[in-house]
């Protein structure tokens, strides 16, 4: 019997008891009430809030415009619906790299005005002041390595990154750092997949991969995108297991034809 299927609220605790027993972790995005409805009911372990909300709700072309009074709407939202799963709320772009007091302050805004269970960070031994403030508040918090879309200015572009040996060792050093310090977990994002077992299987904490490979203790999707929502985002790692954009543009044509047709609403459908 998996652990998942028998508790009724997952903690960080039970993550790490999933490892122990080579259970797989999954995670999903969410960042509304209605859609982490459905994801928490269909047994999800954890609800990542994430920064891509700036892509996916606003549309912009990168994570970086949200603000932190944005993320807490969209957490807060989120966590009125998870019955069951951990939620953790990304810190935004600009709310933490200032010093670690912002990042404790912001932190503590997210937990107190969301109600989420923890937040997740990007980056590693340069954000290690930081983490280890949040976490002395009593924050759990997951790390996020390798391809880290708050820094894409810096990369140039969003292709796999730590290929090259200099950046895969600082990658396994800020891995083991966040472990040191406490991280309860660590995403790993975009790179290569013998990179990821070796720092899954060299860490005590789970690992949970987005374009990582099928090593990791777990596996994290953005919601549009697993739904096919956005119709054309099709990285090499995504697997689309519905295509909702389909879906939902055939029912909208339907409706916009049964007005103009006056077909809807109907004789039944009026009081
Ligand atoms: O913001 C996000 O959705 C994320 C995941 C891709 C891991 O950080």
């Amino acid at each position: 019997m998996s652990i998942h299927k028998e508790v009724k609220r997952i903690t960080t605790h039970i993550l790490q008891e999933m490892k122990n027993r080579g259970e797989k972790i999954s995670m999903l995005t969410a960042y509304d009430y209605s859609m982490a409805s459905i994801v928490d009911e269909a047994g999800i372990d954890v609800i990542l809030v994430g920064d891509s909300a700036s892509n996916v709700m606003a549309g912009h072309e990168t994570t970086l415009p949200i603000t932190l009074d944005q993320m807490i709407y969209h957490a807060s939202s989120v966590v009125r619906a998870a019955k069951r799963a951990l939620v953790i709320v990304d810190l935004p772009f600009g709310s933490y790299q200032g010093n670690s007091k912002e990042a404790l302050n912001s932190a503590i805004r997210i937990m107190k005005e969301s109600g989420a269970h923890g937040i997740k960070i990007e980056g590693g031994i340069e954000i290690a002041e930081s983490v280890t403030r949040i976490l002395t508040a009593g924050i759990p918090v997951m790390g996020h390595l390798g391809l880290t879309p708050q820094s894409i200015y810096k990369f140039g572009t969003y292709t796999v990154r730590a290929k090259q040996e200099a950046e895969a060792q600082k990658l396994r050093e800020d891995a083991l750092k966040l472990q040191e310090l406490g991280c309860f977990s660590i995403v790993l994002e975009k790179i290569p997949a013998a990179l990821a077992k070796e720092v899954s299987e060299s860490l005590s904490i789970p690992t949970i991969g987005i374009g990582a490979g099928k090593h990791c203790d777990g596996q994290v999707l953005v919601i549009h995108d697993m739904l096919g929502i956005n119709k054309g985002f099709s990285p090499r790692f995504l697997r689309k297991y519905a295509d909702l954009h389909t879906v939902m543009n055939n029912a909208i044509e339907n409706f916009v034809k049964d007005v103009k047709d006056k077909t809807f609403p109907n004789d039944k459908e009026e009081y």
